[in-house]
């Protein structure tokens, strides 16, 4: 592998979006977007940039934190190594889980979800932020703080119980008997009665009014982070697995597609900041019958409402891509051009419907109209595949073809987004 240590910095010029609308060539066509997986299936690799940290560096490795990116974690410890959960639970006045009997969920904190001894059913998560201010708990507890304060139509959210801010801890009710959204994709249950639901619960939560004394954070989001993509931090890259190494490698060289991510995070920064989930995928969702619960409020924070929408409709963009792989695909590089151009525009096809009863569900809630939110969202829909991308190479030696594949449907939406928005489902008129 080749390693560039470079002192330079730049920026890109600044750039607008173009509003979704305004295109006189609004392609619809799923395979057309499917096609532009090419881009990066048979990629060279290029020589990766990285910088070292020096006094006057523009970039230090604290730029991003990398450990706030998710990684999947399964098993959670055993209560008895985590004292601090029975003693919020007794001082919330709700007994004690029994060590024996917890479940645990996949996520990226540590959870247990049991009945305690006094018949409450509880979910107690730990948010384990890296950076010793918690930023993750404590825009939790504002979003616990504003939806006290301000009811939101249509929004479903696990109840909070209580928490700890020493420990980090929250105690939720534990909704027994629900299964995530992205189960429900692999049984194909997820229906557009789901899809239109969470459409209008986001779309009131960015109509919502907030109060200053919730405390929302307004900082922007770390990713994409235009720094990153110049170069990466010396740490960074020491520390980085070979496929993350091959996830920048893959980036850096693009110039185009650096632009215009830079181009986004200036149109993100210029919306009017709403109260924005910050993190929506279909694995946050817990649905119970027609009810879609929205759960993980760590990213909570006044932002761009595209970010919302662009992280359920690129979710789904990412389910069809990987959709391309059928199940009894052995050696997915065996798969040719025509196979993964074929399969993945009839999941996108399959899926469009489910886009547009959330986004008519969003209109209906937020009739406002911000003539470029179809634009940025498609944009980070387009970011969304990068974004689940670099999650998993962080736990993978390698990037499949099917996976690049993603990347390369992710750079036309992020490219082109006024053209790719109708793909997606972002054409409906309420
Ligand atoms: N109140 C709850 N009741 C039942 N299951 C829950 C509840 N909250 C979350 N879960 C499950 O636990 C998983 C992890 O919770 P989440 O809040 O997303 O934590 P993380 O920050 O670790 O991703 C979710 O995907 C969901 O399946
Ligand atoms: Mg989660």
């Amino acid at each position: 592998m080749l390693f560039v240590v470079c002192q330079t910095a730049f920026r890109a010029p600044s750039k607008g979006l173009p509003a979704a609308g305004n295109s006189t060539s609004v392609r619809r066509d799923p395979e057309s977007a499917i096609r532009a997986s090419e881009h990066f299936r048979g990629a060279v690799q290029q020589p990766l940039v990285a910088q070292a940290h020096t006094g006057d560096a523009v970039l230090s490795h604290d730029t991003v934190d990398i450990h706030s990116i998710p990684r999947q974690q399964v098993v959670s410890p055993h209560l008895s190594a985590v004292p601090e959960v029975a003693r919020v639970l007794r001082r919330l006045g709700l007994g004690c889980l029994p060590a024996g009997a917890v479940e645990s969920f996949a996520g990226r904190n540590d959870n247990w979800a049991g009945t305690t001894s006094t018949g409450a059913a509880v979910f107690v998560k730990q948010v384990a932020d890296r950076d010793p201010a918690r930023p993750g708990f404590h825009r939790a507890v504002s979003f616990e703080r504003f939806i006290a304060r301000t009811p939101v139509p249509g929004l479903l959210a696990p109840r909070c119980v209580g928490w700890d801010e020493p420990s980090g801890l929250q105690v939720f009710a534990w909704l027994r008997g629900t299964r995530s959204g992205a189960e429900l994709i692999a049984d194909r249950a997820f229906a557009e009665v789901h899809a239109h639901q969470v459409g209008r619960a986001i779309g009131a939560l960015h109509g919502a009014g907030f109060d200053e004394r919730d405390g929302i954070d307004r900082t922007p989001p770390p990713l994409p982070s235009v720094e990153l993509l110049r170069a990466l931090p010396l740490r960074h890259f020491l520390e980085a697995t070979a496929a993350e190494l091959a996830f920048w490698q893959l980036l850096q060289p693009d110039r185009q597609l650096v632009d215009a991510l830079a181009a986004l995070r200036e149109a993100e920064a210029a919306a009017e900041p709403r109260p924005v989930h910050g993190d929506l995928r279909l694995d946050q969702l817990l649905v119970d019958g027609d009810a879609v619960f929205v759960t993980d409020w760590e990213e909570f924070r006044l932002g761009d409402p595209a970010r919302d929408v662009g992280g359920f409709v690129g979710d789904w963009l990412s389910y069809a891509v990987r959709g391309i792989t059928a199940v009894d695909d052995a050696d997915t590089t065996a798969l040719s051009d025509h196979d993964i151009i074929a399969r993945g525009t009839a999941e996108l096809t399959r899926v469009r419907p489910l886009l547009r009863s959330f986004w008519a569900g969003y209109r209906q809630a937020r009739p406002v109209r911000d003539p470029q939110l179809e634009s940025r969202a498609t944009a980070f829909a387009g970011w969304h595949m990068f974004d689940r991308l670099l999650a998993t190479s962080q736990r993978s030696p390698r990037l499949s073809a099917v996976q690049r594949a993603g990347a390369g449907v992710g750079r036309n939406a992020v490219l082109a987004p006024q053209r790719f928005a109708g793909v997606l489902g972002l054409d409906v008129t309420v």
